[in-house]
Order: C-alpha cells, then sequence, then structure tokens
C-alpha cells in the first residue's frame, strides 16, 4: 500500500465519516479492471458489447437524471467571496463543509470505498502532479483507469512524503443491509461539486457523470490546478495540444481553446487535406494542457490526461475518422443506444439510421420515434494511445514546446475565418473576450454572444479577473513567446449557409499559423490583427469547390459591427472591473482607436 502518513490519516479519517462496507486500494492492474466491469455487467450497470464489433468495451447508462455536469451546482469555496469571483458559485467554506459533513455522513454504507491513486501527467514529471481520489463507485475506478496515469506505480511515486490532492466522491445512495442496489445510484436531489482552493481539495456529492466525478479531470486539472498555476507560476488550461510535422520533419506544436461543444476533439486528431499530403498530425491530447515555463524560457505542455472522454453524438468517419479509429476497442459508453447485434450507435454516426435500437435508456427505438437514440451529452472514454496519429511525445516528462496558442468560439457573425494578435498583451485581450453565439430565434439576427474567456468560464478555479492578470504576468516570465491566433469555422453568410467548410480543411489554417510561426510568411495588417493574405492559404483540392473570393468573404471585417463587439467586450470586462488588469482595458481602447480611424 503505501507509508505516507498524510495519505493513511486522510483515508481513515473520510471511512470514519462515510462508513463504507470495505476499502479497497486500487492497484491499476488489467485484472482488477476486468474483474470490477464485469462485477457491473452481473449489477446490470454494464452492457458488454459483442467482442467481435468491439472487444473489451462496454455500455453503461446513467440514470436519466445524471447525465451531464452541473454547473449550477459546481461551487468554488475560496475563503473570501472575492477570491472566486462573479463567475463562479460562492460559499462560505467553514458554511459548505458543514453542509457537506452532513451529506458525506454514512453515504457510503453498504458499499466499498475504492481509494485511486492518480497521476496527472506523465509519472515523475516535474509538471505532472498527483492525486487520490475516494469514491463509491466503480463506474468511477474503471473510467479512471483510463483516464489517468492510476494505481500502483504512482503510490511509489508519492513516496512517504510527497504532495497529493485530496478528491473525495459519493454518489451519495448508501445502502441499507439488505436494499438491492440500482444499476446507476445517484442522489437526484442533492449534488454538490466542491472545490476548496486554498486547501487544494475536491468534495463531490450526488452525481456519478462524467466530470462530476472523474474528479481528476475539471475539478482537478482545471479549477484546483489553475490556482496551483497562479500561485506557482504555470498554466492550467482547457486546451488540446496538437503537433503538425512538415514533410521535410519540422515538428511544430500548437495548443488551442475552445469552448465545449465546438469541435476540439476535432482538431486534435484531423487528417490533412490534398495538398497538404506528407505533412503528419500529432494528437497530445484532447482537453486539457499545463503549461510550464522551460529553462530554455520556451512553454512546454504535457496534457494530464490518459483518454478521451469525448461526445459520442456527431462523431463520425466524415467529421473525426481519427477518434472513430480510437473507438475500436478497449471502450467505455455511457448513453449511446445499442444495436439489434450488440454493438453502439449514436446521432451522425452513420448517414443512415438503423432500423432498430435500444436508446440510451434502454427503451425500443425506430427511426422517426421522436426522440434521440443517444443522450446528447453520450460520451465515449478511450485510451489516448489507440488514435492513430496519438504522439509518443504524450508521455515525455519535459512536454512539448508550444508554438502557438489558437482560440475560437461558434460565431455566426462579424468574427472572421482567423487572425494574428499583434502582441502578448493582445492575445491575452482576443482569448479573454472570446465567446459563442447563442442561437438567434429569427434567420439573419445575430444571436446573444456568450463570453467564455479562454474557454475557462466554468472551469478557472479563481477570479476571472485575476486569471488575465495571471496571464499577462507569464508573459513575462519567458523568453520564447508563443503567437496567438483567433479562428472562426462558423461564420455564415446571408443565407444561414457556412462560409468555410471546416474539419480537415481547417488544418490549411493551422498551416498558414505554423508559417506565422516560423516567420515564413507575411500578413496584413487590420483593426482586429495580422490576418492572411488570401494567395497565402492553398486552396486546391477543397471538400468543395472554393474561391479566393469566398475566402476574402469569410475573412472580412465589418467596423461598424466590430465597435458594436467592443462595447460588449466592455460590458462584460465591467462584471469583473474591480480585478481587471490595465493591460485590458488600454487594449480595448486601443482596438477602438484601430477600428475608428481615418
Ligand atoms: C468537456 C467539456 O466535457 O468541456 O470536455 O464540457
Ligand atoms: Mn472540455
Amino acid at each position: 500500500m503505501t507509508s505516507n502518513q498524510r495519505l493513511l490519516d486522510w483515508v481513515r479519517e473520510m471511512a470514519e465519516m462515510c462508513r463504507p462496507d470495505r476499502i479497497h486500494w486500487c492497484d491499476g492492474s488489467e485484472e482488477e479492471y476486468n474483474r470490477l466491469c464485469e462485477e457491473m455487467v452481473q449489477a446490470g450497470t454494464f452492457i458488454r458489447l459483442n467482442p467481435e464489433k468491439r472487444p473489451n468495451s462496454y455500455l453503461c447508462r446513467s440514470h436519466p437524471d445524471d447525465v451531464a455536469r452541473v454547473e449550477d451546482r459546481t461551487f468554488i469555496c475560496s475563503k473570501r467571496r472575492e477570491d472566486a469571483g462573479p463567475t463562479n458559485n460562492w460559499k462560505d467554506p467553514e458554511e459548505m463543509k458543514a453542509i457537506l459533513k452532513r451529506l458525506f455522513t454514512g453515504c457510503m454504507q453498504g458499499r466499498t470505498m475504492y481509494v485511486i491513486p492518480f497521476s496527472m501527467g506523465p509519472l515523475g514529471s516535474d509538471i505532472a502532479h498527483i492525486g487520490v481520489e475516494l469514491t463509491d463507485s466503480p463506474y468511477v475506478v474503471v473510467n479512471m483507469r483510463i483516464m489517468t496515469r492510476m494505481g500502483k506505480a504512482v503510490l511509489d511515486v508519492l513516496g512517504d512524503k510527497g504532495e497529493f490532492v485530496p478528491c473525495l466522491h459519493s454518489v451519495g445512495a448508501p445502502l441499507a443491509p439488505g436494499q438491492k442496489d440500482v444499476p446507476w445510484p445517484c442522489d437526484p436531489n442533492n449534488k454538490y461539486i466542491v472545490h476548496f482552493p486554498e486547501e487544494r481539495t475536491i468534495w463531490s456529492y450526488g452525481s456519478g457523470y462524467g466530470g462530476n466525478a472523474l474528479l481528476g479531470k475539471k475539478c482537478f486539472a482545471l479549477r484546483i490546478a489553475s490556482v496551483m498555476a497562479r500561485d506557482q507560476g504555470w498554466l492550467a488550461e482547457h486546451m488540446l495540444i496538437m503537433g503538425l510535422e512538415s514533410p521535410e520533419g519540422e515538428k511544430t506544436y500548437v495548443a488551442a481553446a475552445f469552448p465545449s461543444a465546438c469541435g476540439k476533439t476535432n482538431l486534435a486528431m484531423p487528417i490533412p487535406p490534398e495538398p497538404m499530403k506528407g505533412w503528419k498530425v500529432w494528437c497530445v491530447g484532447d482537453d486539457i494542457a499545463w503549461i510550464k515555463p522551460g529553462e530554455d524560457g520556451r512553454l512546454y505542455a504535457i496534457n494530464p490526461e490518459a483518454g478521451f472522454f469525448g461526445v459520442a453524438p456527431g462523431t463520425s468517419l466524415r467529421s473525426n475518422k481519427n477518434a472513430m479509429l480510437s473507438l475500436t476497442k478497449n471502450c467505455i459508453f455511457t448513453n449511446v443506444a445499442l444495436t439489434p447485434d450488440g454493438d453502439v450507435w449514436w446521432e451522425g454516426m452513420t448517414e443512415e439510421e438503423p432500423e432498430e435500437l435500444i436508446d440510451w435508456t434502454g427503451r425500443p427505438w425506430k427511426p422517426g420515434c421522436g426522440r434521440p437514440a443517444a443522450h446528447p451529452n453520450a460520451r465515449f472514454t478511450a485510451p489516448i494511445q489507440q488514435c492513430p496519429v496519438f504522439d509518443p511525445a504524450w508521455d515525455d516528462p519535459k512536454g512539448v514546446p508550444i508554438s502557438a496558442f489558437i482560440f475560437g468560439g461558434r460565431r455566426a457573425h462579424n468574427v472572421p475565418l482567423v487572425f494574428e494578435s499583434f502582441n502578448w498583451s493582445h492575445g491575452v485581450y482576443i482569448a479573454a473576450t472570446m465567446g459563442s453565439e447563442t442561437t438567434a430565434a429569427a434567420a439573419g439576427a445575430i444571436g446573444k454572444v456568450r463570453r467564455d474567456p479562454f474557454a475557462m468560464l466554468p472551469f478557472a478555479g479563481y477570479h476571472m479577473g485575476d486569471y488575465f492578470a495571471h496571464w499577462q504576468a507569464m508573459g513575462g516570465k519567458i523568453k520564447e513567446h508563443p503567437r496567438f491566433f483567433h479562428v472562426n469555422w462558423f461564420r455564415k453568410d446571408e443565407n444561414g449557409k457556412y462560409m468555410w467548410p471546416g474539419f480537415s480543411d481547417n488544418l490549411r489554417i493551422i498551416k498558414w499559423i505554423i508559417d506565422r510561426c516560423h516567420g515564413r510568411v507575411g500578413a496584413l495588417q487590420t483593426p482586429l490583427g495580422w490576418m492572411p493574405k488570401p494567395e497565402d492559404i492553398d486552396l486546391s483540392g477543397m471538400t468543395e469547390p472554393y474561391t479566393t473570393e469566398m475566402l476574402a468573404k469569410v475573412l472580412e471585417i465589418n467596423n461598424e459591427e466590430w465597435l458594436a463587439e467592443a462595447m460588449g467586450h466592455g460590458e462584460f470586462f465591467a462584471k469583473l472591473y474591480h480585478r481587471l488588469p490595465k493591460e485590458m482595458v488600454y487594449e480595448r481602447e486601443l482596438l477602438i482607436s484601430r477600428l475608428t480611424a481615418r
């Protein structure tokens, strides 16, 4: 087991409160994984998929009310309310502990408490950190084995004195003696996903699903880690990490942040388009990046995770072939549909819908029945090594050097296909003001923009104004600065048609970004930043016929509309005013000056 006294004391204390029937220390072995999966098959939680279609894979159906992260039940309990900031839910930590202690007392009765030691990042990397999750959910254990480096090896690295982030989780459904369990226990009335940033601890109660329960992911790797990163001078970000290798063997890495549901997993592993034959894509991560200054003054990134926990609906051989190929075996599927021959299906997987299915709630389903077959937030859990373009550098303790940060949202209007910031401070401004448009009720109308700075709105563990200041300060800690870019794959014309085909054609834009990083290509100066000359983007062999004029249109800037946009930035900043770094105010003024210059 372990001789780490702090860990032993904490496990004992939590077990005294939660009162599980037994405690199991997870070793992370395949044998343990298979045993737990088999137990869940017996309990009706898992359905083993047809081994000929999907070897060593399972379908799991959650409780219909426990299907997604619950942002309104997520709290940052810093000592002072203002340290959590206006974009997070807050409660006094003492008060919250009292509520949670009441809920956690006896909450694991009749169940096993699993102790899961896990490392976020390569074992022993100085960018990595260790966590220990206590949970009464075997579903969490098997998912954590895919999503993190987990088990005995982690305890060895932790040693006697090592630091870890304590993560306590319960589904909140104790069993009375003799009471029969249900396939997906949870507490339908009480859910609390709580972070104590000063203590660096996480307490999560009542949900067994995704980011509410796999505490290494959003809770630790983003909310708690963002606080650690601020204090220690690094960055914990909601970013994919992707490498692009030229035919000459030059490898360039970018890190990209997009709000949820903007195709991050697609950009993490795209297939190069026609004119980029000979280029290779390397996937390091699809969701989270931990980034630290290296000794050479560059920024280095690791993916703290070891798997993909991706949204299944919409994933297909057309939209993301490499993701589909990552899912052929050793996966857990949650809330997708079951085919008659024991395989999985979800909306968008194939052009034609199967004639019959069992839907995610376990009911028979036919096309046109008026219900989705898979839940829109249905997920796959897949080991990252199964990705055909998996980058072995994923396990490099040093991380990979980052040459560009890319930001983007879903913007039907105003926002051009790509632009580059003038400098670091302007780049932070661009990322701080990014967002997605909520759908407009009327065709042609502009939807309301939900600002999602750095795609971190639900994930920053402290005041968003301080977070911007931390990014600004990081610019002063490095010698070689990655460039900042903003992209928008989702601009629409007056008829509501997408102006850029997206998917693998996006790599043409990433190639321009990489050429910029290496100083190989010029750019046009515009009020928003540097933009490509249309002739610098290779449009040969596009998925649909595409002209330089069409490209010029998707790159267009309307100064009037951008002035309105800058007003929107101001409204958002007003909420953060007390902690907003001055650079943000000045950058906004500069943007307005450039837009109104004669
Ligand atoms: C995710 C998210 O699940 O961002 O990755 O919501
Ligand atoms: Mn995410």
